[in-house]
């Protein structure tokens, strides 16, 4: 069983804040465990497993299931928490397997990988036919309301659009279907649809959204004008997705059930 001496690369994430603040992106995909239908026995790989709460709950099904991630403080905490399912690193654009799966699972990590095409092929790569890919990302306009003052705010403080991280791919639903389509899968299911998501910290909770997943802009914000950036964010979002009491980001989801051919 892997654990954190497995993992040795430096890791991007504080994932014990991300386990305590962000188990909504796990809770609300739950429902997506329903389109996988994982039966006892099958093997299935989830990919950017994070903290492997997901994993766990495919794992109940008797499924045996692989928790892959990028990030070794995620695999660290996802091996603590369930010590009888097996994780590891690995880039979801260069998958490799020892033997055909019968489906791979993702939540809430695809759009992390810049090279969706590279994505897709690996997993259809690792798939036996007929075996299932099942995934949830950011689809086309999530988090628009935030991006749109954050990249504002960040030219402002220096560092022009054009310079600016691109940390994130939000396709459309036809782009990703061409897209599955073009490596051999037939699409059997797709959603397209908004979830608006509360995020914890009330007031604050804008800040801790952007500490945890902005980091790719706070790195290259000169330090002393990141604290201006996060309150023009705050302001600039605020009409939209502050209701009073708690931030609710605007999240798009893009969902899909893809077999291989
Ligand atoms: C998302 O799950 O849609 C997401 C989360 C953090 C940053 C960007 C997108």
């Amino acid at each position: 069983m892997s654990d954190a001496a497995s993992f040795p690369h430096p890791s991007a994430w504080d994932a014990q804040t991300y386990a305590d603040d962000f188990s909504f992106v796990a809770a609300s995909a739950r429902d997506l465990i329903e389109w996988l239908g994982p039966q006892s026995g099958e093997k299935i790989l989830d990919l950017g497993c994070g903290t492997g709460a997901l994993s766990a709950t495919i794992a109940e099904s008797g499924a045996v299931v692989e928790g892959v991630d990028q990030d070794a403080s995620m695999l660290a905490l996802a091996a603590r928490e369930h010590p009888g399912i097996a994780f590891r690193q690995a880039d979801g654009q260069a998958l490799r397997v020892d033997a055909p799966l019968d489906a791979v699972f993702s939540n809430a990590a695809l759009h992390w990988m810049p090279d969706q095409d590279a994505v897709v092929r690996s997993v259809a790569a690792a798939l036996r036919p007929g075996g299932r890919f099942v995934a949830e990302m950011g689809g086309k306009r999530n988090i628009a309301a935030i991006l749109a003052p954050l990249r504002a705010a960040m030219a402002e403080a220096g560092v022009p659009v054009a310079q600016q991280p691109q940390p994130w791919v939000f396709p459309s639903p036809a782009e990703q279907a061409s897209r599955l389509e073009a490596q051999g899968f037939e699409v059997r299911r797709l959603a397209y649809f908004d979830r608006p998501s509360p995020f914890e910290g009330g007031m604050d909770g804008m800040r801790g959204w952007l500490q945890m997943f902005a980091r790719a802009f706070s790195a290259v914000c000169p330090a002393d004008r990141w604290e201006q950036v996060v309150r023009a964010v705050e302001d600039g979002a605020r009409d939209q997705l502050f209701d009073g009491e708690r931030w609710v980001g605007d999240y798009v989801r893009l969902r899909f059930l893809a077999q291989r051919v």
